[in-house]
């Protein structure tokens, strides 16, 4: 018996292999050769008129809006709590109400401290110029995703019902838009902002089509908490220290939305359970892989993890999912346990020489960020966001990929033949 399943267990880890190296690499191929065809389709039927070779808007830039009707509402935002206090509203800050003008959040002095010669300094001191190429390629990233969440959370002012929705999704597009403009002002300043990766163009464009609880499930969920990821793991790099805390604040705020939303009674049950529901959610996921092998380059140049950080934003996004009432088509814990196994394999296989033992790349550790994003990210997301998964799940990954266990592929002793080159990452 025992026999029995050891050449049971022998032969899993065979089609494994088999399925990881020979699968992987074929499918991988037909997207990389698919990619460019489908993102010229998506952007054919893209409704943004965005374009990201240039972050503007097709229309051209009209600095003078900019600064007439967009920073001059924004500095003239009066505050009712101080005009009418009788009124019982409560939108006017600390400082505000001692009588202080509080600047620490407007827009002239975001965008001053991020261009000045000191910032400029500092960061070819400390980054080389591919390093500050990597960063400018991921940042870029985050400000075309801004002016997609601008426009995006626009078009679902239409879909929330209810007073309070509508007026809490409108004030998520102000702040879209203040974080579209200063960031790419910041973004400019670090080097130049780059055009998205076709990955990310057509997982952003799936997204400003979709239709409905779709939509704000892309948006408030999933393109909430990749900025809250990004936001978290470069709060503390120069040029970027002073406003991505702001952003965070912000976006943790907007994924709040949506799961206040769910507590009031917006999303209707059958969008909750139906299968075809759940089916459209995990479409609107599912593009994040080509994603995390597009900017894999750019994350190891900088020293980051691109397993770790992708596997803690969708640690993020199942939870906000589940509290939202519009979970995924399997559970989270099993979904998280999925993708935990596929990067470890990735790795097992394809980066031998990295591969330091197979471990949990979902968890987020207390002290992985500074002490006010985590408070913020516990608030929002919950304790169990820091739980990690369970020792079941962990023990049945590690015995797939055993190297002790694992057979000597025909031709070679020992099985570690070293680094494959993946064509994902080619
Ligand atoms: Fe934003
Ligand atoms: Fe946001």
């Amino acid at each position: 018996m025992a026999d029995l399943r050891g050449v049971r267990g022998r032969a899993s880890r065979w089609a494994l292999q088999t399925g990881f190296l020979r699968g992987g690499a074929v499918a991988s191929t037909l997207y990389k050769a698919t990619e460019p065809r489908l993102r010229r389709y998506v952007e054919r039927r893209s409704p943004m008129d965005y374009d990201d070779a240039s972050a503007c808007f097709r229309g051209g830039e009209m600095s003078e809006l900019v600064g007439t009707n967009y920073e001059k509402s924004l500095r003239n935002l009066w505050k009712a709590e101080l005009v009418a206090p009788h009124l019982g509203f409560k939108d006017a800050t600390r400082i505000e109400k001692k009588g202080a003008a509080d600047d620490s959040h407007g827009i002239a002095k975001l965008i001053a401290a991020a261009t000045t010669e000191e910032v400029k300094r500092e960061l070819e001191e400390r980054f080389t110029t591919d390093q500050r190429n990597a960063l400018c390629h991921i940042m870029s990233a985050i400000v075309h995703g801004e002016a997609y969440a601008l426009y995006t959370s626009a078009s679902l002012i239409p879909i929330v019902n209810g007073t309070g929705a509508k007026l809490g999704m409108a004030m998520q597009v102000m702040e879209e838009a203040k974080h579209f403009i200063v960031l790419r002002e910041a973004v400019r300043t670090l080097g130049g902002v780059q055009p998205l990766a076709d990955s990310a163009r057509i997982l952003l464009d799936n997204i400003a089509r979709a239709e409905s609880y779709t939509k704000l499930f892309g948006m408030n969920v999933l393109v909430e908490s990749f900025a809250i990821s990004l936001f978290a793991t470069f709060a503390e790099y120069p040029c970027l220290n002073q406003i991505l805390p702001q952003f965070h604040l912000d976006e943790s705020r907007h994924s709040g939305f949506v799961k206040n939303y769910a507590k009031a009674g917006g999303i209707p049950k059958h969008v909750t359970n139906s299968a075809a529901e759940k089916g459209k959610r995990m479409a609107v996921v599912a593009p994040a892989l080509p994603v995390i092998f597009d900017y894999k380059p750019s994350f190891e140049l900088l020293g980051i993890d691109v397993f770790e950080f992708f596997g803690k934003f969708l640690n993020k996004v199942t939870r906000l999912a589940e509290d939202s009432h519009m979970p995924l088509t399997i559970p989270r814990k099993e979904f998280l346990a999925q993708v935990n196994f596929l990067a470890n394999a990735y790795q097992y296989y394809y980066e031998p020489g990295q591969w330091g033992g197979f471990r949990d790349y979902t968890r987020i550790h207390e002290g992985d960020f500074t002490k006010e994003i985590t408070a913020v990210e516990r608030e929002v997301f919950g304790a169990e966001l820091f739980a990690g998964l369970s020792k079941r799940a962990l023990t049945m990954g590690r015995k797939m990929l055993d190297p002790r266990l694992r057979p000597t592929p025909r031709g070679t002793r020992g099985g570690r033949a070293g680094k494959r080159g993946h064509p994902a990452t080619a």
